[in-house]
């Protein structure tokens, strides 16, 4: 995704220690589950106070992942998050970021306007956990038991007007421990969003939890958005503000780069990207290579959310 020359002394990722090596020293290196991300003891690197245990849930088994799950290690430590910085492995600068107290402001073209205390809203929603395959554009893939509830829920509670036709997703961004705000060319605040009628699917869903603890802070703890049916850059993290408007929001990726990202970015392996095939990918923790399938493989879903837009760049 990172769009910049590389200078001299820079590798190309292709000339990178291969990711199964690194794995295994890290493994050699017996550092400790203390050490480990995603280990609730992580948690508490820096100043940040740990999130609370999440409470009791159940898996939603229509939502099956169809794949093994990534082991959690890889997933909690393999990470796009720009505003830790452009490389993989922020995870460790990640958990200067507090994620208590946490708020989430519901805005825009609603009856409702409201804000909601992460814990709250916790204790509002329906929770339960769901396996989910998650795209990146860059062609690795996971597939991660998430906890949380559907976006729909949460709309219903602030009552969406009629002239409501998308949502901007706002996420984090506090300069005091996110190094990657200086990067001034970038336009902070990361912004992602959606149709209403993508937002009611019931696939779209807002994690507070993977593997059954609370969102660590390099995934978009405490409180993100999955589309599993679109490439991963739509799936914002650490969420502050859902605007809901009439108008299409102008989101990251497209404003960086709108020749090679879009605001739709449906999963699609027969549409490359300019640099790159999308046809496979490579799963994080085997480094297997796999087809990829369009949606994500969940169709089933969402294609009809599509039908009456074939003039839209749906793929990009
Ligand atoms: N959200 C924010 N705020 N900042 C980011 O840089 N990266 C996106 C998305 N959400 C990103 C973000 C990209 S490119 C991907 S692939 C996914 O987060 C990765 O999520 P993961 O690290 O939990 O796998």
């Amino acid at each position: 995704m990172l769009i910049r020359r590389r200078r001299g002394w820079e590798l190309p990722e292709s000339a990178a220690t291969p990711e199964a090596a690194v794995l295994q020293r890290r493994a050699l290196l017996g550092a400790g589950a203390a050490l480990l991300p995603g280990a609730a003891a992580a948690q508490r690197i820096g100043d940040a106070p740990p999130a609370p245990p999440l409470p009791a849930h159940a898996r939603n088994e229509r939502f099956e992942g169809g794949r093994a799950l990534t082991p959690e290690r890889d997933a909690t430590s393999y990470n796009n998050f720009y505003e830790f910085g452009t490389d993989k492995s922020i995870w460790r600068a990640a958990q200067r970021m507090p994620v208590r107290p946490w708020q989430i402001r519901v805005e825009g073209m609603v009856a409702q306007p409201r804000t909601f205390d992460v814990d709250e809203l916790i204790r509002l929603m329906p929770i339960e956990e769901r396996v989910y395959r998650l795209r990146c554009v860059e062609a690795w893939a996971m597939t991660v038991p998430w906890t949380g509830f559907e976006l729909s829920h949460l709309l219903r509670l602030v009552e969406p007007l009629s002239g409501a036709r998308y949502l901007a997703f706002e996420t984090a961004a506090l300069p005091a421990v996110m190094p990657g705000l200086r990067q001034s060319w970038y336009p902070w605040p990361h912004v992602e969003g959606c149709t209403l009628e993508e937002a009611m699917n019931e696939l779209t869903f807002m994690p507070v939890g993977m593997y059954g603890r609370p969102l660590p802070q390099q995934n978009g703890g405490p409180f993100r958005v999955v589309f599993p049916w679109k490439y991963g850059f739509k799936s914002g993290k650490s969420v502050v503000r859902i605007t809901l408007t009439d108008r299409r929001p102008q989101t990251f990726w497209p404003r960086i780069q709108p020749s090679e990202y879009g605001f739709w970015a449906n999963v699609n392996p027969e549409v490359a990207h300019p640099r790159w095939s999308q046809a496979t990918e490579r799963l994080l923790g085997s480094g297997e290579r796999v087809p990829t399938r369009l949606f994500n493989g969940y169709g089933e879903w969402v294609a009809a959310l599509y039908v009456n837009l074939q003039r839209e760049r749906l793929w990009a």
